[in-house]
C-alpha cells in the first residue's frame, strides 16, 4: 500500500523559534518515515511581509539549513521552496476566482490584522488560498501545524470541495490538519502563544547567553520554596514541560524547587536539546553547494510531481485545448 502523504511549510520569516519546532517541524521529523513527507520553504507567503531581496534570500536559505538541522532528512523528505512551482500561483488563480470576498474576510489572520487598524496587502488577504494551493496541488492527506493554523486547513477543506462541486470533477482531495494537542499552542517567554510578532520568543538555535537572558525575563510570582503550588498556572513551568516532562520535575515546581534553580534548570534543559542540532546546523551552514542542490533538486521532483495533476485542473476549468 503507498504511504499517506504528509506535507507542511514554514514561512522564511526569521530565525525559527521552539514553537516553529514543537507546533509543527518535529512532527514533520517524527513522521517522515511513515509518510510520503513534503516539506516546502513557503518564499511566497514570505513576501507578505519580507520585502528586501537580499534579506529573503537568506531567509530561505537558512530555513533550508534549519529544517535539516532539526533532523529533514532530504533523502526521505522532499524538501523544496514554493516558488519553484509556478503552478501553485496558477492554481491560487483558479481557486480565486471561484472563493468569495465575505469568505477571505472571515480569516483571522485578516481579522486581526484588520482590527489593529494595517491596511493590509492583497497577499495578506490571499493568504488563505494560496496556502490551499500549496496543500492541494500535492494531493496532501496531512497537514501538521500548530493551532493557529487550523482555519486554514478548513481553508483548503473548503477550497478542494467548492474546486470539485464547481468544475464537476473529484480532482482534489480533502487534507486533514495533524495538531498535536500538548503542542498547539507553545508559550512565549510572558505567556501568551509564541510568537515573533509578540517578541517572546526563544530562538530554537539560541545559544547559552541568550537562553539565559530571555528565561531569567519569564514572569513568577512570591510564592515561597515550600508553599504548594499548581505547575500548570505557571509560564516557567508550561514552558519547561515542552523540554521536559517528567514526574519529577512536575512535582519539584509544586513544591521544593525556588524558582532561580527552575531557571538555571529550563537553561540547562533547553541548551541540551539544542546541543545537536545547533551543531548539525554549523556544519550545514558552510555546506551552501550541498544544500542548493537538496533545494534546486528539491524543487524539480516536487514540479514534476504536480505536472499530471495540473493538467487535469486545466482541462476541468476548460482552458486546456491542446
Ligand atoms: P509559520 O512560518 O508562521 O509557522 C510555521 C509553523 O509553526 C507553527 N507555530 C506554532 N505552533 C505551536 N505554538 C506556537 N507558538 C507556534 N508558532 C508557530 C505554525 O502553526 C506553523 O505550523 N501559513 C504557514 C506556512 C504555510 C503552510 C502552507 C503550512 C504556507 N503554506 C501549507 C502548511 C501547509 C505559516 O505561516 O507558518
Amino acid at each position: 500500500m503507498s504511504k499517506k502523504i504528509l506535507l507542511s511549510g514554514v514561512k522564511p520569516t526569521g530565525l525559527l523559534h521552539v514553537g516553529n519546532y514543537f507546533g509543527a517541524i518535529k512532527q514533520f521529523v517524527d513522521f517522515q518515515d511513515e509518510y510520503e513527507t513534503i516539506i516546502f520553504i513557503a518564499d511566497l507567503h514570505a513576501i507578505t511581509t519580507v520585502q528586501d531581496k537580499d534579506l529573503l534570500s537568506k531567509q530561505i536559505y537558512d530555513i533550508a539549513v534549519d529544517y535539516m538541522a532539526c533532523g529533514l532528512d532530504p533523502e526521505k523528505a522532499l524538501i523544496f521552496k514554493q516558488s519553484d512551482i509556478p503552478e501553485v500561483s496558477e492554481l491560487a488563480w483558479y481557486f480565486n476566482c471561484i472563493t468569495t470576498v465575505p469568505y477571505l474576510e472571515r480569516a483571522h489572520a485578516y481579522k486581526d490584522a484588520e482590527a489593529k487598524g494595517r491596511e493590509v496587502n492583497m497577499g495578506v488577504f490571499d493568504y488563505p488560498i494560496l496556502m490551499a494551493a500549496d496543500i492541494l496541488i500535492q494531493d496532501a492527506d496531512v497537514v501538521p501545524v500548530g493551532k493557529d493554523q487550523k482555519q486554514h486547513i478548513e481553508y483548503a477543506r473548503d477550497t478542494a470541495e467548492k474546486f470539485n462541486r464547481v468544475f464537476n470533477t473529484d480532482i482534489f482531495k480533502l487534507p486533514k490538519e495533524m495538531i498535536v494537542e500538548s503542542l498547539a499552542v507553545v508559550p512565549g517567554i510572558d505567556g501568551q502563544k509564541m510568537s515573533k510578532s509578540y517578541g517572546n520568543v526563544i530562538p530554537l538555535f539560541a545559544e547559552h547567553d541568550e537562553v539565559k537572558s530571555l528565561v531569567m525575563r519569564i514572569p513568577t510570582d512570591s510564592k515561597g520554596v515550600d508553599e504548594e503550588k499548581n505547575p500548570e498556572d505557571m509560564v516557567l513551568y508550561q514552558i519547561h514541560k515542552i523540554f521536559n516532562g517528567s514526574e519529577e520535575l512536575f512535582n519539584s515546581y509544586k513544591k521544593g524547587l525556588s524558582y532561580k534553580e527552575a531557571k538555571e534548570k529550563l537553561i540547562e534543559d533547553i541548551l541540551a536539546f539544542s546541543e545537536p542540532f545547533r551543531k548539525r546546523r554549523a556544519e550545514l551552514h558552510g555546506n551552501r553547494d550541498y544544500v542548493l542542490d537538496v533545494l534546486k533538486k528539491g524543487g524539480e521532483r516536487a514540479k514534476a510531481r504536480v505536472e499530471a495533476k495540473m493538467e487535469k485542473v486545466r482541462n476541468a476549468v476548460g482552458v486546456k485545448l491542446y
